[in-house]
């Protein structure tokens, strides 16, 4: 059988296998973004079909981070309970999960009209209609401490790690590019300055949870257009945020570009050169750090997730579409069946969030017509 699916140790957690599901955010939470009987179904299902490590969808660490109302939220203890449910139904199947934590940044607006907070108001023709504010250095060193007391709260909830959303349009990855981040003070400018607010969530996170518990990071190394963050700039990052501490880092994408391939979204993925399109990024990052690196980006086949580790590219492997398609791929491949992942990436998952929907692969739905 393939070695990836013998136990794997992540800072101290055995994992049964190398496989994550990437974090995904499902808008199935209440409508007042207490965790649901659908959730808790879902996260019970990816278990029983045996991810090795699953991350939650974004969770955010305060109300000025919020990006949907259903989204569940770890800015207070009354969360708590509610997550507790959540992650028992994953540990009574076996499995592990990390709470993705979450901060819009200048984002907040995008889908439900909340007004944002980001590291500059700069004009960009690329998001037109997003309405938000320049931070603060206080508003920056009250989301430093909120991003500590989530973590604390997400432990406190039985999780078994906490990832950093440092990816995509939001708040970190606003912070690490030149292109969101104006600031002239101490948040801005070098590399130095544009990941210092990575590393001290990370030192508030540690002053909550202690030294060995599990933090890890989604990191975008590289903007999904010319003219924002360079990858030699988000290389040198990732190797200062392992420097720093983070456990962990998954390989991703930053600021978004306005086409589907410009993003981590990206679609028609039938030709395997077109397949786990972060890989190259993930193994260079790989090449310069010492702890584990995830990839993920459309790995679709058993035989490129094995071939990756075996290269020494990644060290684990993560979806998302796929694991929307079908929860049960990954008991499905060890069983035997290699046959790939089902998953069209035609993005429909995706669309259902711009539409404030629930999440379900559109296959389903056509077999219910
Ligand atoms: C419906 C949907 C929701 C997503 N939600 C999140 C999220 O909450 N946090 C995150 O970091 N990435 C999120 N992503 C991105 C995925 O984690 C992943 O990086 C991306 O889809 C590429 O992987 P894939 O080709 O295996 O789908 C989401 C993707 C989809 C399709």
């Amino acid at each position: 059988m393939s070695s990836l699916f013998s136990p794997y140790d992540l800072k101290g957690i055995t994992l049964r296998n190398r496989f994550v599901r990437s974090a995904t955010f499902e808008g199935a939470g209440q409508p007042d973004g207490e965790v649901s009987p659908l959730q808790i179904k879902m996260y019970r299902d990816l278990a029983a079909g045996e991810v090795g490590l699953i991350v939650t969808g974004v969770v955010c660490v305060n109300e000025t981070g919020r990006l949907f109302a259903s989204q569940n939220c770890l800015g207070s203890d009354g969360a708590i309970p509610g997550l507790s449910r959540l992650t028992q139904a994953v540990h009574d199947e076996g499995g592990k999960v990390a709470a993705q934590l979450f901060h819009s940044g200048r984002e907040a607006s995008s889908f439900q009209g909340y007004r944002g907070k980001g590291p500059s108001v700069t004009d960009d023709p690329r998001r037109p209609g997003l309405v938000y504010d320049a931070m603060t250095h206080e508003d920056i060193l009250q989301t430093v401490e909120d991003y500590g007391d989530a973590a604390g709260r997400a432990k406190e909830a039985g999780f078994d790690a906490v990832q950093m959303h440092g990816a995509h349009a939001y708040i970190f990855a606003q912070f690490l590019s030149p292109y969101t981040n104006k600031r002239e003070d101490q948040w801005g400018g070098s590399l130095e300055n544009r990941t210092r607010l990575h590393r001290e969530v990370l030192k508030a996170i540690r002053k909550r949870v202690g030294e060995d518990y599990p933090v890890f990071i989604k990191l975008g190394v590289r903007d999904g257009f010319d003219g924002g963050l360079v990858l030699e700039d988000g290389l040198e990052a990732a190797c200062m945020l392992a420097e720093a501490g983070y456990d962990c880092l998954e390989i991703s994408q930053g600021l978004r570009g306005t086409q589907p391939h410009e993003t981590e979204f990206r679609m028609k993925l039938k030709r395997q050169e077109d397949r786990g399109f972060f890989c190259g990024w993930a193994a260079e990052v790989k090449k310069r750090v010492q702890v584990p690196v995830v990839t993920v980006g459309g790995i679709r086949d058993l035989g490129m997730a094995e071939d990756i580790v075996q290269k020494g590219q990644a060290d684990l492997v993560s979806m998302s579409r796929p694991l929307i398609s079908e929860p049960g791929l990954i008991a499905r491949w060890r069983k035997g069946d290699r046959s790939e992942a089902r998953c069209v990436s035609c993005n429909t998952c995706k669309h259902d969030l711009e539409a404030l929907k629930t999440i379900s692969c559109v296959l389903d739905r056509k077999k219910a017509d």
